[in-house]
């Protein structure tokens, strides 16, 4: 444990607390909460016995039921052939799931960088290697770069679309491309898609799962915590291939047993609400992210960001050289300390999702109104100008 990075989250999150007033851009959350047919549902699961024992390891049946039919109509997803819905504790947990099924000691993941840090974390408990592989400028994949990834031991590519930390939406081509590059190296595919509801503009999330010929080794996840508000609750799903059913539950069983039950009535009663609940705060947080787009764009040549077409994280790269800035001015973690004592604004230090060449920021609107991510990215501006060229 001591070589694996610390959780970044709770790292900013400890200096936010130090310093009252603090505008956090840097948790990934969105601002809303669950539907009221959701919390409706849990209270009244509550007088119901069998909320309170252990259930089947695979979900509640309502709710198994509820996203089969989501994955068919949304994701184009048949779970009927030769495929396994399981409902987890967040796609976390998913994730940690196919990485304990899929490798053994030693084993080399694909992550695409950027990458979302709690990845990095669960493949190196599980005792594998992350193989870390740039994307290009603007966050899409590369896939000379990945194809030369590829050795012996590597066992999965990684993709995450809409991207955490990046915002990026990775075209569709390029995923079936890596598909069907997995496909023929006998590698699986992860495909994390909890940012699934969360495009701009006219980006279009592709569902890796639906690929042609993708059932045999797709694994893909997706979440409840970001569409419905829903994160504190613990639910996600992942599906998978039939040959991998035993290993899935044999991690589920020893690490969860099942998904709170509790939180599963809640998440099927939020699945009968569906989609529907996410859009308007979709459409809100599209006009948030005009705001600090062109917020951040007045920041030029000191620093640039590449629209992103997705989830709520834009990610911010600082040019340093050319604010003549010393290695005090240039760190990124010295930086976001001194953006939370100095200018009571908190994001992510690059480093967390492995970039490492430059000196870059994660910055998340989704958890703040209008006025509020105003008011922090205009703190944001001003402390990263005051930090580099003072
Ligand atoms: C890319 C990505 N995957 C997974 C998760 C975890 O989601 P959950 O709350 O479902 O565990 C997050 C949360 O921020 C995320 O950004």
């Amino acid at each position: 444990m001591d070589a694996i990075q610390a959780p970044i989250v709770q790292v900013v999150g400890d200096l936010i607390r130090q310093v009252p007033g603090t505008i956090s851009l840097g948790q990934g959350v969105v601002h809303y909460g669950p539907p009221r047919e959701a919390i409706d549902a849990a209270r009244a699961a509550l007088a119901d016995p069998a909320t309170h024992e252990y259930q089947d390891g695979l979900g509640i049946p309502i709710l198994l039921e509820r996203l089969t039919a989501k994955l068919n109509a949304e994701n184009a997803i048949d779970l009927g052939r030769g495929r396994k819905l399981m409902v987890t504790a967040g796609a976390n947990m998913a994730f940690v799931h196919a990485v304990l099924a899929i490798t053994q000691l030693g084993d080399e993941i694909i992550l695409p960088v950027p990458f979302y840090f709690n990845h990095e974390m669960a493949v190196d408990m599980a005792g594998c290697t992350t193989v870390r592989v740039p994307t290009d400028d603007h966050y899409q994949l590369r896939l000379d770069a990945l194809r030369a990834a590829i050795t012996p031991r590597t066992r999965a590519i990684v993709t995450i679309s809409p991207n955490n930390p990046s915002g990026a939406v990775l075209s569709e081509s390029s995923l079936r491309e890596v598909n069907a590059l997995c496909r023929d190296r006998g590698l699986y595919h992860i495909a994390d898609e909890v940012y699934e509801y969360f495009t701009y503009g006219s980006a279009r999330h592709a569902s890796v799962g639906s690929f042609a010929g993708a059932e045999a080794h797709t694994i893909s996840m997706y979440s409840l915590s970001k569409a419905y508000g829903f994160a504190g609750w613990r639910i996600g799903y992942m599906v998978y291939p039939e040959h991998l059913a035993s290993a899935i539950m044999k991690s589920q069983d020893t690490i969860l047993v099942c998904a709170p039950v509790v939180s599963q009535v809640a998440a099927a009663a939020a699945l009968g609400v569906g989609r529907a609940y996410s859009e308007p705060h979709v459409r809100e947080l599209a006009e948030i992210r005009d705001i600090v787009l062109g917020q951040l764009g007045a920041l030029a040549p000191l620093a640039e960001v590449p629209a992103a077409d997705g989830a709520f994280y834009m990610l911010l790269k600082l040019n340093v050289r050319s604010a003549k800035a010393s290695a005090e001015r240039s760190d990124p973690m010295t930086i976001a300390e001194r953006l939370i004592r100095e200018h009571k604004v908190a994001v992510i230090p690059g480093p967390a999702f492995g970039m490492t060449d430059g000196c870059y920021f994660r910055v998340a609107y989704g958890a703040l109104q209008k006025e509020t991510v105003a008011e922090g990215i205009g703190r944001l501006v001003k402390g990263l100008r005051a930090i580099t060229q003072g």
